[in-house]
């Protein structure tokens, strides 16, 4: 990070709009699971009307001074008759409660998400009534200027809104199109190069959400946007709609036709044996296309790849099957780590299942079936297990599980039914 030559002043955003945020160079890691490997930053906006002053979004409770002080010094609490907060967590939220006692004439403008969702945060009972529920279509004035509002939940809590000062073109929008990346020059044209933050965010923020994500474009794309302020990172003023469009672009969905299924087979085999049960697998999933339907069918060796790329991969699948052999009651790790990575993508709704050997015992087949309920996939057809070397029938069964899964995918499965004894 570069310091600026006064670290502590506002800084002029567009007339009348400021930042007025906290830089947080040395954090590195946030929501402990994202990397921030040069910080971040807290974006809260001052913009005054002709009646009023707004003020957009808070910062990180730890940070509640140097937020004050920039405000301070670009306007008087009794000025302040609005404020916004566009995403509640507590990042952004901090110094909520105390702005609103320092501004006892300031309304909170929210989502109704996040009305309900307030409690938990603090009490907002001394504060009740200077609660407002905004949506899209719903504005407030400043006198010459109006802050409009866009409901875009799930960017990336439900609660999350966008804010549009239209006399400037200046799109408020909190989480939606930030990053995690602290230079306190904070525009886009200024800054170091943060595209690997860019989307390293959108990838582990938002991409779980990405339906929510095309939504939300849907909303902001008709707009004459000249800037982004978003509530992290750089402040989007030098070709604002080419971070839009990356946005669009990431959350498009798949390359493939809606005819066409995809199933994918991920193993990992130490002696060969529950490589041989995939091939199985991926041969009777491929025996399930026909011209009415064709199932995509693509094997993998945990062990020649790295997660990501198969992350990639499994956003767009439609099945998952995975293969490992169980070692000291357990799946291995290699498996694991793809099945934690999955909580970076939305699989709820797609179909899973499991096979593999075992020496004595063969728990990693249920364990890895528990594990895709858990993140909400479909199981509908009972794993494999085989002991040592597979049979042929055990062959046979691995054959008929990558079938029917396919079959399930191409609505032609036969109905299960269910052996009582597999439920003890
Ligand atoms: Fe920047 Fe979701 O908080």
């Amino acid at each position: 990070m570069r310091a600026s030559a006064n670290p502590e002043s506002a800084l002029a955003v567009a007339p009348g709009v400021h930042w007025i945020g906290a830089f947080d160079p040395d954090l590195r890691s946030f929501d402990i699971i994202l990397r921030t490997a040069n910080g971040t930053s807290y974006n809260a906006y001052a913009v005054r009307g002709s009646e009023g002053v707004a003020v957009i979004d808070t910062v990180k409770l730890g940070f509640s001074e140097t937020f004050f002080r920039r405000l301070e010094s670009v306007a008087e609490y009794d000025e302040i008759t609005t404020i916004v907060l566009n995403h509640l967590e507590p990042d952004h939220s901090g110094a909520l409660p105390e702005l609103l006692r320092r501004a006892p004439g300031a309304k909170l403008h929210v989502s109704p998400q996040a009305r309900l969702m307030l409690k938990g945060l603090f009490d907002p009972g001394e504060f009740a009534d200077r609660i407002v529920s905004v949506g899209t279509g719903d504005s407030t004035g400043l006198g010459d200027r109006r802050l409009e509002f866009f409901n875009t939940p799930y960017l990336h809590w439900p609660d999350t809104q966008c804010t549009w000062l239209a006399a400037e073109g200046i799109l408020f929008s909190a989480d939606f199109l930030g990053c995690h990346y602290c230079d306190t020059r904070l525009f886009n044209d200024a800054v170091g190069d943060f595209r690997f933050s860019f989307e390293y965010y959108y990838a582990h923020i938002m991409r779980p959400f990405r339906a929510h994500v095309r939504d939300a474009l849907d909303l902001i794309e008709p707009l004459p946007i000249k800037v982004i302020a978003p509530g992290h990172g750089p402040i989007l003023r030098n070709d604002p709609r080419d971070y839009v469009a990356r946005y669009r672009a990431l959350s498009a969905p798949g390359l493939h036709g809606a005819s066409t299924k995809t199933l994918l087979v991920f193993y990992i085999s130490a002696y060969g044996a529950t490589r041989r049960m995939a091939e199985a697998v991926a041969a009777g999933a491929e025996s399930a296309s026909t011209a009415a339907g064709e199932v995509r069918v693509s094997l993998y060796d945990l062990e020649g790849g790295h997660a990501q790329p198969f992350v990639d991969l499994i956003e767009e699948a439609d099945a998952l099957v995975f293969g490992s052999p169980t070692i000291n009651g357990d799946a291995v790790k290699p498996v694991w780590d793809l099945l934690s990575s999955l909580t970076m993508v939305d699989v709820k709704g797609k179909l899973g299942a499991a096979f593999g050997s075992y020496g004595w015992s063969g728990e990693a087949v249920p364990m890895i079936e528990d594990r895709l309920r858990r993140l909400k996939l479909r199981v509908p057809v009972l794993g494999v297990k085989a002991r040592l070397t597979p049979t042929a029938d055990e062959f046979s069964a691995c054959h008929d599980l990558g079938r029917q899964v396919a079959l399930h995918l191409l609505g032609r499965a036969v109905p299960r039914t269910i052996d009582m004894a597999n439920l003890v």
